[in-house]
C-alpha cells in the first residue's frame, strides 16, 4: 500500500521548541470533507482509549467530529468500519497492550478489506513505534498524532480516495482548536482541558514530545465550556493539564492557575477538581482558593516521583525532598483535611538501596492518602533512556512491592477514620461486581460501595461508611 507520511514524528524537533512561536487559537467550524459525507452514513466506529485523562477527552472530541460527519457510534467491534485505538506512551506496558490489541484486529482487516483501522494518541509521537508499525502492523490504515486529531476527517478523506497509510505525527503550528464538536461520556462528569502539552521535559518522560508545547487556553473560553456545562446540570468539572500550575504562564496576559480556579468554583458547579499539580511552583493562590470555595474538592494529586535529592535531580523535577516535605506540611496546615496522592516511580537509572529508602522515608513521613506506583521503564529519545543503568530488573520489582506494602499498610490505617461518619458521594453507577450495588467517590476521591436506587446515579447521596478498606469504603445509605 502507498505511504502519504504528511509528517513523521521527529523528536529532535519537538526538543527544540521554538517558544517563541505564536499559539494562534483558532475558532473556525468543522468542515467535513465531501467524500467523508458520503461515506460515513451508515458506517459505525469504535475508538478504544488507553492511559489518561487528556486521552478520554481528545475520545470526546473525535466521537464529535465523526458523528457530525455522520458515522454512528458503536460498541460492537464486529459492527465497526472504523475502529481507532487511542494509545498511550508513558510507560512500556501501556504500548504493549495496544500492539496485542492491534495483532487481534489482523483477521478482522482480513474478513473485511474495508474496515479503516486507525491508531492515535501519544504512541504515534514515537519514532520507533511509527516504523513499527509501518514495516510490520499492514492493518494499519491511519495514524495521526494528539496535536492532529483537528485533521481526523482529512486524513480518512485521503485514506478513502487515495487507498494509502496516512501518517500524522504532530504538525509544526500551535494551533488551539476551539470548536471542535465533541460527544461527553457521561452526563454528569466532565474533563475541561485548561491547557494542552507540557515544557517540563522531566528525563524519564515522553509525553512533552507526544503532547508538545505547553499551551493554555484562554480563560475566557475555558470559563465558557464550565458555565454550559454547569447549565446542562453537571455535577463535577475537573480541569485538565499535565502541570496546571504552570496554566498561563505562556500567555500574554498571565493570568494564573490560582485565578482560573477561583473563577471556575465561581460557576458553583457543586464539585470542581483539577489534575496534574507540580510541585514546583505550586502557589499560595490555589490554598486560598480552597479556603475560599466549598466546592474545590478537598482532593490534591501531588506527583513525587522520588524521594533521593540525588535522583530528583537526575529526573529533572526542579525541587528536592525537603521542598516537597515543606510544601506539604504548608498545605496541611492550611487545609488539614485535604487528601493527598502522587505518583512516584521505583528503579531510576542506578538508583541505590539508599536512594529508594529516601522515597520509603517520604511515604512514611507525608502519609498519602493514594499512591500511583510504577517501576521505571525507559522511552527512547528521553535523555533518561541514555542513562546507563546496572540495576537488575529483580531489584526493582523488589523495591516497587516494598513501596506498595509501605504505602498499603498507611492507607488502611489512615481510611480507618471514615468509619462511622457520613460522607458525600458522586454516584457514578452500578459496581461492576456486584449489580446490587451503587458506587461513586467522595468529596476527598475515594472510591465507595452502596446499596440504593438507580436513580441516584448522577446524584450527589449520603452515605454512612461501615467498612473501610484500602482502595474502597462501603457504607450504606443514610437517609437523614
Ligand atoms: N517510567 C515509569 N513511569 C513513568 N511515568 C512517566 N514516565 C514514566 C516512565 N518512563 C509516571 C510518572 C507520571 C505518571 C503519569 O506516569 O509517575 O507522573
Ligand atoms: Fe512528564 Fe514531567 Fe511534564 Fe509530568 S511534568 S508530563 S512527568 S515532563
Amino acid at each position: 500500500m502507498k505511504k502519504n507520511i504528511i509528517n513523521a514524528p521527529d523528536l529532535n524537533k519537538t526538543r527544540k521548541r521554538n517558544l517563541a512561536q505564536e499559539v494562534r487559537i483558532i475558532y473556525d467550524e468543522l468542515v467535513v470533507p465531501d467524500i467523508v459525507q458520503k461515506k460515513a452514513p451508515g458506517l459505525k466506529f469504535l475508538i478504544l482509549t488507553y492511559g489518561c485523562q487528556a486521552n478520554v477527552r481528545d475520545q470526546e472530541v473525535m466521537e464529535g467530529m465523526l458523528l457530525q460527519a455522520g458515522y454512528t457510534k458503536t460498541n460492537n467491534i464486529k459492527n465497526a468500519a472504523l475502529i481507532i485505538l487511542n494509545t498511550c506512551a508513558v510507560r512500556e506496558n501501556a504500548e504493549q497492550k495496544v500492539l496485542g490489541k492491534l495483532g487481534s484486529l489482523k483477521s478482522l482487516k482480513e474478513n473485511n478489506k474495508d474496515l479503516i483501522i486507525a491508531v492515535s494518541g501519544c504512541m504515534i509521537g514515537e519514532p520507533v513505534i511509527v516504523d513499527t508499525l509501518l514495516n510490520k502492523y499492514h492493518q494499519v490504515d491511519l495514524m495521526f498524532g494528539t496535536n492532529e486529531i483537528k485533521n481526523l476527517l482529512n486524513y480518512l478523506a485521503k485514506v478513502y480516495q487515495n487507498k494509502e497509510v496516512v501518517v500524522a505525527a504532530n504538525d509544526d503550528n500551535n494551533d488551539i482548536v476551539e470548536l471542535l464538536p465533541s460527544t461527553r461520556l457521561s452526563s454528569f462528569k466532565a474533563y475541561v482541558n485548561i491547557m494542552y502539552g507540557c515544557d517540563k521535559f522531566c528525563t524519564y518522560c515522553i509525553v512533552p514530545y507526544t503532547r508538545g508545547q505547553q499551551r493554555s487556553r484562554s480563560s475566557v473560553d475555558i470559563l465558557k465550556e464550565c458555565q454550559d456545562l454547569k447549565a446542562r446540570g453537571y455535577q463535577e468539572i475537573t480541569l485538565l493539564g499535565q502541570n496546571v500550575n504552570a496554566y498561563g504562564k505562556d500567555l500574554k496576559q498571565d493570568i494564573s492557575f490560582g485565578a482560573l480556579l477561583k473563577s471556575v468554583a465561581a460557576t458553583s458547579i457543586p464539585r470542581v477538581r483539577f489534575l496534574t499539580s507540580h510541585p514546583w511552583d505550586f502557589s499560595d493562590e490555589i490554598l486560598e482558593a480552597f479556603l475560599e470555595y466549598p466546592n474545590l474538592m478537598p482532593y490534591l494529586h501531588l506527583p513525587i516521583q522520588a524521594g533521593s535529592d540525588r535522583i530528583l535531580t537526575l529526573m529533572g523535577r526542579r525541587y528536592h525532598k525537603n521542598d516537597y516535605l515543606n510544601l506539604i506540611t504548608k498545605i496541611r496546615l492550611k487545609l488539614p483535611h485535604i487528601a493527598i496522592s502522587t505518583d512516584i516511580i521505583v528503579g531510576f537509572p542506578n538508583e541505590t538501596d539508599q536512594d529508594f529508602m529516601e522515597t520509603i522515608d517520604v511515604v512514611k513521613k507525608v502519609r498519602f492518602d493514594s499512591a500511583f506506583t510504577f517501576i521505571y521503564s525507559p522511552r527512547d529519545g528521553t535523555p533518561a533512556a541514555r542513562m546507563p543503568d546496572d540495576v537488575p530488573y529483580k531489584t526493582k520489582s523488589q523495591r516497587f512491592i516494598s513501596l506498595v506494602n509501605e504505602l498499603e499498610q498507611i492507607i488502611e490505617v489512615k481510611s480507618q477514620q471514615y468509619l462511622g461518619k457520613t460522607v458525600k458521594v458522586l454516584v457514578d453507577g452500578v459496581s461492576k461486581n456486584d449489580p446490587e450495588m451503587l458506587n461513586g467517590y467522595t468529596e476527598d476521591n475515594k472510591l465507595t460501595h452502596f446499596k440504593g436506587p438507580k436513580t441516584l446515579i448522577g446524584s450527589i447521596a449520603k452515605v454512612r461508611i461501615n467498612s473501610a478498606h484500602i482502595h474502597y469504603l462501603l457504607g450504606e445509605l443514610d437517609a437523614a
